[in-house]
């Protein structure tokens, strides 16, 4: 046994100065390298913390760069957009390169599948579209563009359809299009009323498709965007372009599935009571309805600018009201949307500007849920 381990009596060995030198550097080395690392071990700790702290709100705004042309042959819109939508949850065993699309009108980009849910295949794959009139998707996942705005493309599982994964597309466009196509409605009465479906489980009054919070839409109705709202819109669009403000689709069709993605992920932002008095709960949207668009920037500031202004003064003649008005919040059951119009026709749209009455008062039905 090595007894001098113990020995506090032991002989020391004489040291030179430049070896204490040496040592005392050493050392010093030594608590700096510690320091150092104790700093970064903290500093990390920190930034895992805030990230859990940002709200996803920000993350998931989407911004778009926008400029607005008008010549005397044609108007040239490039469309812009800030908006809340939310990015998708996604929970699947599907693992995709990406979930987020970014393409112009006409482009095409195809996110590819890396690793499959178990009892998956290549042949089980099933895309759609949210909204055909922004994004087609064929039975490969190619996504093509078809008009400024965002929507979801879903893949899904056939064999196991709980497996999906959603993807944002947001289509950026030029869009040139003729003065003819574009032209203003210039008589009122000439923006249709709009199609009654024939689905069970809708609820019309007055021959008003109504979707708030007291009268629901099935989970399975899902008309895509009404063509003749489309055509309206841009109607009201170019007419908007010609006095040199810029309107464009930001949110158009939104299938049952979409909504519920976009009201938890507002429910886990804010509250459920919060959620509740700008988003509506799946199956009671009206965007489900194909016949309401969100312009522009889907955000408070949007009702300051001229193009909120004109749209208010405009949107009847095309056959649109402004949905949720200010003022009106009792009886809609949501706060003011300036960006939030609905396709009546122009007949009970013009009814509906001259008297100032939201659509809950004039039709004197209720906007209330069932249960909190
Ligand atoms: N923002 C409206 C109320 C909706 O979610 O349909
Ligand atoms: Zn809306």
């Amino acid at each position: 046994m090595d007894n001098n381990r113990y020995d506090s009596h032991r002989p020391r060995k004489r040291v030179s100065r430049k070896t204490l030198r040496n040592r005392r550097l050493a050392a010093l080395f030594i608590i700096a390298f510690l320091v150092l690392l104790f700093i970064i071990l903290i500093a990390k700790g920190c930034s895992k913390d805030d990230k859990k702290k940002k709200p996803s709100k920000v993350s998931s705004a989407t911004t778009i760069t926008t400029t607005s042309t008008t010549t005397d042959a044609a108007v040239t819109t490039t469309a812009v957009t800030t908006t809340t939508v939310a990015d998708p949850v996604n929970k699947s065993d599907f693992q995709l390169d990406k979930t987020s699309v970014y393409i112009e009108v006409g482009e095409t980009d195809t996110p590819m599948v890396q690793a499959y849910p178990d009892g998956t295949y290549e042949a089980d794959e099933r895309w759609s579209s949210g909204d055909k009139s922004i994004a087609t998707v064929d039975s490969y996942g190619h996504i093509k563009g078809i008009s400024p705005g965002i929507c979801y493309v879903t893949l899904r599982s056939a064999a196991d359809p709980k497996q999906e994964v959603m993807i944002k597309v947001t289509v950026r466009g030029d869009e040139v299009e003729n003065e003819t196509s574009i032209a203003p409605q210039s008589n009122v009465a000439e923006a249709p009323e709009p199609p009654v479906y024939d689905t069970e489980g809708l609820t019309y009054i007055d021959g008003v498709l109504i979707a708030n919070k007291s009268y629901s839409l099935p989970a399975t109705f899902a008309p895509g965007l009404e063509s003749i709202c489309y055509t309206q819109f841009q109607a009201l669009s170019g007419a908007a372009a010609k006095e040199g403000l810029s309107i464009w689709l930001g949110s158009g069709y939104r299938s049952y599935h979409d909504q519920e993605i976009i009201y938890d992920n507002y429910v886990k932002e804010d509250g459920k009571d919060a959620a509740d008095t700008y988003s509506a709960r799946p199956g009671f949207s009206e965007h489900q309805t194909g016949l309401v668009i969100d312009c522009n920037t889907i955000d408070d500031a949007f009702g300051y600018t001229p193009e909120a202004t004109w749209l208010a003064e405009h949107a009847h003649e095309y056959g649109f009201i402004i949905r949720y008005p200010q003022g009106k919040e009792e009886y809609t059951g949501y706060k003011y949307e300036p960006w939030h119009i609905r396709y009546v026709g122009s007949k009970l749209a013009t009814k509906l500007y001259k008297s100032g009455q939201c659509l809950e008062e004039y039709l004197n039905i209720k906007s209330e849920y069932k249960s909190s």
